[in-house]
């Protein structure tokens, strides 16, 4: 297993270039099956999850071009298969391909799909949109088997907002010509970023305040869609620059789709100077307490709650967090009280954060991405040395992290 070593405390200037949105790469990928002319994908990050989609595509037939972060793939001779779950098994986003096979084959068979522990995370939305769209669903020993013999055009009110269960319904109905409208959508700019590939590509999708309306085409032809940049990376990224950063500019990004974490940053004293495709951000010497509740997009990311915890141990006095997306996603609290932090788990939805914390370097253990993230957090800002195990997670969801930060002054090695 590989593990990362840190000495912390390092001032960190330069700058920082974001790569493409994982959360939307691991959708677009997929949705080129629906096409039936060669597509090209740009701005594509280097991270685990997109080898592992490619593997499952190449698996299917695809016929792959992939250098310089641009992917011109060719879906002609791709064949139905069983998706197993040595392909399936690497990240959760593989059910995806139920959405696409379906759309182009009307059927698809791959084996529960992986991802971290960060709670139950129940694919029940997914299926009963799918039985709504006239769709037969199987399940045996964890592999999931989904027919029909045509698609039907049907009103679909989500239960939940979920981003998973949105862009399953988008792959599945593009490419049949019939009108889907989703009720109580996500409104993830990973989703935009897909219906602009599908528009792209000749489907007529439209995005209301409350609902999505879907009218989709038997053909869909070539196109190019760039991926938009990755909004979880940029904030990892401006948490770090507000606890070490001089003048640290970050690049390639949307600042907009960033707005609940400025606001956070901003009201914990944290000042910042934003273009429109940048920020600069320095650190901030009195970082004021602050109380957060995740929500569904716009709200503030859950993706960005770990992070934002390693933060808030340097802020003057008591934070909160509230986590009301998933229902464990503290693992690293632990991991973080090693460190010589002063967290409380008050119950599964809640965290009080007592600070400012002198962190201490010590061995850590990753418990999923976004957690390790946190941990990378703390050990760029501990007193000495940390390492951090298990970090294959954090591969899987930051673009060449390593060196991005021995850029800009960190001293961090991988082993
Ligand atoms: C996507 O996961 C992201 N992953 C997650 O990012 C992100 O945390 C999440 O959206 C919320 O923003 C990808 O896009 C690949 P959901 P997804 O369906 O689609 C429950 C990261 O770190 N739910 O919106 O799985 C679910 O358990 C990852 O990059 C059901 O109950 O999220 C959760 O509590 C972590 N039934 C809530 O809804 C379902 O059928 C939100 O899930 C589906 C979801």
């Amino acid at each position: 297993m590989k593990k990362i070593t840190i000495e912390g405390n390092h001032t960190l200037s330069g700058e920082i270039n974001i790569s493409g949105a994982k959360n939307s790469i691991v959708a677009l990928l997929p949705a080129t099956i629906l096409a039936d002319e060669p597509v090209t994908i740009t701005n594509v990050p280097n991270i685990k999850d997109v080898e592992a989609t490619i593997a499952i595509l190449q698996y299917l037939g695809s016929e792959i071009t992939y250098q310089n972060n641009t992917i011109i793939i060719d879906n002609k001779n791709i064949q139905n298969k069983e998706i197993p779950d040595n392909l399936a098994n690497k990240l959760r986003a593989s059910y995806y391909f139920m959405g696409a096979l379906l759309s182009k084959f009307k059927e698809a068979s791959i084996s529960y799909p992986g991802g971290c522990p960060i709670g139950k995370r129940p694919i029940d939305i997914h299926l009963n949109s799918f039985k709504k769209l006239n769709i037969d669903v199987s399940i045996e020993n964890n592999n999931y088997h989904l027919k029909t013999n045509n698609i039907i055009s049907n009103t679909i009110t989500l239960a939940k907002p979920s981003v998973g269960a949105t862009i399953n319904i988008l792959l599945t109905t593009a490419k049949t010509k019939t009108t889907t409208i989703i009720n109580n959508p996500a409104k993830e700019p990973e989703i935009n970023n897909l219906i602009e590939f599908l528009n792209k590509m000749g489907t007529n999708i439209i995005i209301n305040k409350d609902n999505i309306i879907i009218n989709g085409s038997s053909y869909l032809k070539s196109t190019t869609i760039q991926t938009i940049p990755d909004r979880i990376e940029t904030g990892t990224y401006l948490i770090i620059g507000a606890l070490l950063g001089n003048k640290l500019k970050i690049n390639n990004i949307n600042p907009l789709v960033n707005t609940a974490l400025i606001n956070k940053l901003k009201e914990s004293n944290t000042s910042m100077t934003l273009t429109d495709s940048s920020i600069t951000i320095s650190k901030n010497h009195f970082i004021k307490p602050v109380n957060i509740t995740t929500k569904e997009y716009p709200g503030f990311p859950t993706d960005l709650q770990q992070p934002f915890t390693t933060y808030l141990t340097q802020a003057m006095g008591k934070s909160t967090i509230k986590e009301t997306i998933y229902e464990n996603r503290f693992q690293n609290v632990k991991e973080l009280n090693k460190l010589n932090s002063h967290i409380n788990i008050d119950n599964n939805k809640q965290i009080t954060i007592n600070g400012p914390t002198k962190l201490v370097g010590n061995i850590v253990n990753s418990t999923d991405l976004r957690g390790g993230a946190s941990l990378i957090i703390a050990g760029l800002i501990a007193e000495g040395t940390t390492t951090i195990t298990n970090i294959e997670h954090i591969l899987r969801g930051y673009d060449n992290i390593i060196n991005k930060l021995k850029n800009v002054g960190a001293k961090i090695e991988i082993e």
